[in-house]
């Protein structure tokens, strides 16, 4: 799909459907509303607080008197000073869950409101919340509940030619980018039998394939050869085996690399330290780590972003076979650390122990890894907002930037090094737990074991990965959550 812009008045637009912006309280309708006969309609709904504007809102106006269009959807902005990002991205997202209910060839969007607040940049936001409503985690519903259609922006009359260019490209961008947030919910969504590791590995084989990016899938043996004793001590109680897969998307030249590294656990039942039933209900999207970085860098390919990137996931099942590493075992990482395994359900800081020292030995300029790491991290910041851990400050505060130019939450948490006392061992360098409180922490702790001296940044995304339930502005399910900050800071890398 392509998104076409037209510049014409609202009146004039032969759409089934027209979605208007419009925002909280004083802040009203978009201008190319003005003059119609919805203007006063929709100043009064504000002011006897029938509607009211606010992010995620929508209100459908039927047959509206000297329109060619057959409805008017007024999509609430939020308040007009602090249109963003973030709520581009919601608007779009509910106006596009609201309308794909049922099958419609086409929907009109009004770009007045969002060209009104301000710089342009929220138009690509708003095309991503776009893609992503129109795409739910209905995967298996024998009866589609969702019905894309296609998107036609409508600029005001008077926009420049060379406006319109830029609207163009900041709205193929937000297709690229809202396409890989839904790759990453798809594959997070996906029911976990669906999903072994050696599948997974190869559906990433063959998108990457597909995008002109590098790519290596490993097998046991491989693994086993490169000492990956975390991955494989994960994998041995599943009968699943493990995968390993390596992306290359170098397009660089002697720029810097940055790598990104994921967590992909494909079914997290905790192991012999076995999770109650509910906390597992979720734990198809263990992978969220690996698919972000799939997504990310199929979508800095799709940029054709004149950049270097490397990225490495490890995938597994976290399961109870007879041959499931057991509590006491003592495992051998990459880098020659040895760990006591003292609860199995803290298998993600063991297959990123491999794949981070891995990655580091390549010494790439910056590291990234994204992992749905700890529950204590859910119980510090909430669902919505990522833990932030880092050992460069200057990094982790330009993440931080990406991460609120695309619309997205991080925290920064501590990294200091007394964390790391708990996690001491009798009989090898370290226990895989630490103490009961700072859970978050400690992870993060662990994995800086194995970063080498590789300016590195862990993102704990156990909150964000997932929704429990929906909301006008967001879906149920996989998120995808970090796709789009990393594009950013991808597109950061790229014109430094
Ligand atoms: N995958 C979980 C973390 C998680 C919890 C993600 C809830 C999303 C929602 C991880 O493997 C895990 O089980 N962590 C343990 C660590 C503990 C045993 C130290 C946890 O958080 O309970
Ligand atoms: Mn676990
Ligand atoms: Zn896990």
């Amino acid at each position: 799909m392509t998104i076409r812009i037209i510049r014409q008045p609202l009146t004039t637009v032969d759409a089934p459907w027209i979605a208007v912006g419009i925002f909280e309280k004083n802040g009203g309708p978009a201008s190319d509303l003005t003059g119609t006969s919805i203007e006063a309609l929709a100043a009064r709904l504000l002011e006897e607080k029938e509607i009211k504007g606010s992010v995620g809102e929508t209100t459908a106006l039927h047959e509206p008197v000297g329109f060619l269009t057959r409805g008017v959807l007024l999509a609430g902005l939020g308040p007009r000073a602090k249109f963003d990002a973030r709520n581009a991205y919601a608007a779009g997202v509910a106006l596009a869950k609201r309308l794909a209910g049922k099958p419609r060839e086409k929907v009109a969007v009004s770009l007045a409101a969002v060209l009104e607040a301000g710089d342009a940049a929220p138009v690509s936001a708003l095309v991503e919340g776009l893609i992503v409503g129109m795409q739910g985690p209905g995967l298996h519903k024998t009866e589609p509940n969702r019905h894309p259609f296609e998107v036609v922006f409508v600029a005001p009359d008077g926009t420049s030619d060379e406006r319109l260019v830029g609207l163009e490209r900041l709205a193929a961008r937000g297709e690229v980018v809202g396409q890989a947030v839904n790759l990453a919910r798809t594959l997070a969504n996906t029911p976990p039998s669906e999903k072994p590791p050696k599948v997974l590995a190869e559906v990433i084989r063959k998108a990457a394939e597909e995008h002109g990016v590098a790519v290596e899938v490993w097998d046991p043996a491989r693994i086993r050869a490169e000492r990956f004793g975390g991955l494989l001590a994960v994998a041995a109680g599943s009968d699943e085996p493990p995968a390993f897969v390596t992306l290359d998307y170098l397009n660089g030249g002697d720029a810097p690399t940055l790598a990104l590294v994921g967590k992909g656990v494909t079914f997290d039942s905790g192991g012999l330290s076995l999770k109650p039933s509910a906390s597992m209900e979720d734990m198809k999207a263990d992978m969220t780590g690996a698919a972000v970085v799939v997504a990310a860098i199929l979508a800095a390919a799709r940029l054709e972003l004149p950049i270097n990137v490397k990225g490495y996931v490890a995938l597994t099942e976290n399961m109870t076979g007879g041959r499931a590493m057991k509590l006491g075992d003592v495992l051998t990482m990459r880098n020659g650390k040895t760990v006591e395994v003292m609860n199995t359900d803290a298998e993600g800081r063991l297959i990123l122990a491999d794949a981070l020292s891995y990655a580091a030995e390549a010494q790439p300029a910056r590291m990234i890894d994204l992992a749905t790491l700890t529950g204590a991290c859910l119980v510090a910041l909430g669902t919505k907002i990522a833990g932030l851990f880092g050992n460069e400050e200057a990094f982790a505060k330009e993440l931080a930037e990406a991460s609120q130019a695309a619309g997205e939450r991080v925290w920064a948490l501590p990294l200091d090094d007394d964390f790391k006392d708990s996690l001491k061992s009798s009989v090898a360098d370290m226990k895989n737990v630490g103490a009961r409180w700072g859970g978050a922490v400690t992870a993060a702790k662990f994995l800086q074991e194995f970063v080498a001296d590789v300016p590195w940044i862990h993102l704990d995304i156990a909150g964000p990965s997932w929704a429990d339930s929906e909301s006008a502005s967001r879906d149920a399910g996989g998120t995808g959550c970090f796709v789009r900050t990393l594009t950013v800071l991808m597109e950061a890398a790229a014109r430094s």
